[in-house]
């Protein structure tokens, strides 16, 4: 059996002393000037996480560093890359309500990154098998039982997007960005994330970091920086595939139709919150 730390009703990681962890989280330190990634896993975090550090730069180099170490869930939060001076990029996985409250009481930006939850599941899937013992004997039918019954780290996806959804009514400070939107048309999203973070940049720049961000430039472009990474074998999940719609060489079509049966439901239960995307 698949084993979790639970917090008010989420499911975490199992982790010595993460509990505590979450709670010192709460209370991390926040500037006005952070920029803040939060999304579920495997929504494409990682791409947005480079793709805001080169529209801050100016510039379509990738960060010589990884995510990982501005990622507050894990990191040790008095490490220096958390604590430098420049203005930071941090991310988080936290459902809206375990997320630091500085973010709200400081009104840092927020940029929330949502993909089509039928490719999560695969991501997570092919992501947590390759990393983690409970979850490496599963079948992906049986991960998607779990995944569907919020059994997952960080829990159910639909909790997850309805609370950033609430969060985000009425709030300039937060910018929803969908991972099929950047695959369809990166350039766009590229300058829709420079005007949130007022960065007026010209189209050759946004342009080259467009460029830059395409999923084989940076998995090239990220793998010679991971003799330097202490999860060097993670390159290969982190940057898997890349696509729309894979789902479908994973779901069988009884999946698919549970899937979809599911999602009715809950949507159903969204407390109001109007989310706005495709499942196909
Ligand atoms: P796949 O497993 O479907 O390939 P996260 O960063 O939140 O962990 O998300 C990882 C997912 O984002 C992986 O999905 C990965 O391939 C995809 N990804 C990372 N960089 C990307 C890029 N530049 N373009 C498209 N997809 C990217």
């Amino acid at each position: 059996p698949v084993r979790y730390l639970q917090m008010d009703g989420v499911l975490y990681p199992p982790l010595p002393g993460y509990a505590a962890h979450l709670k010192q989280v709460q209370n991390f330190p926040c500037r006005s000037d952070d920029v803040w990634i939060f999304g579920y896993p495997k929504s494409g975090n990682h791409w947005m996480w480079e793709m805001v550090n080169m529209v801050l730069k100016h510039r379509s180099e990738f960060e010589n560093d990884f995510m990982e170490r501005y990622l507050v869930d894990f990191e040790d939060l008095s490490s220096p890359a958390l604590s430098r001076d420049s203005r930071r990029v941090l991310v988080s996985h936290l459902p809206c309500q375990h997320a630091p409250l500085g973010v709200f009481e400081k009104g840092v930006k927020i940029i929330y990154v949502m993909r089509n939850p039928k490719d999560v599941a695969v991501s997570a899937y092919n992501h947590l098998a390759s990393v983690t013992d409970d979850f490496r004997n599963l079948s992906f039918s049986d991960f998607l039982s779990l995944y569907m019954d919020g059994k997952v780290y960080y829990g159910d996806w639909y909790d997850h997007v309805f609370s950033w959804f609430a969060r985000c009514r009425g709030s300039r400070n937060i910018l929803v960005v969908k991972y099929e939107d950047m695959k369809r048309d990166l350039l766009t999203e590229v300058k829709r994330v420079a005007k949130f973070l007022d960065q007026p940049m010209d189209g050759d720049t946004a342009d080259r970091i467009a460029r830059a961000c395409s999923f084989s430039c940076m998995k090239q472009g990220k793998r010679e920086y991971s003799g330097k990474w202490r999860q060097d074998g993670l390159i290969h999940s982190v940057y898997r595939k890349g696509q729309v719609g894979d789902w479908v060489n994973w779901f069988s079509p009884e999946d698919n139709e549970q899937f979809d049966k599911r999602h009715e439901e809950r949507m159903q239960q969204s407390g109001g919150v109007t989310v706005d995307f495709q499942l196909d």
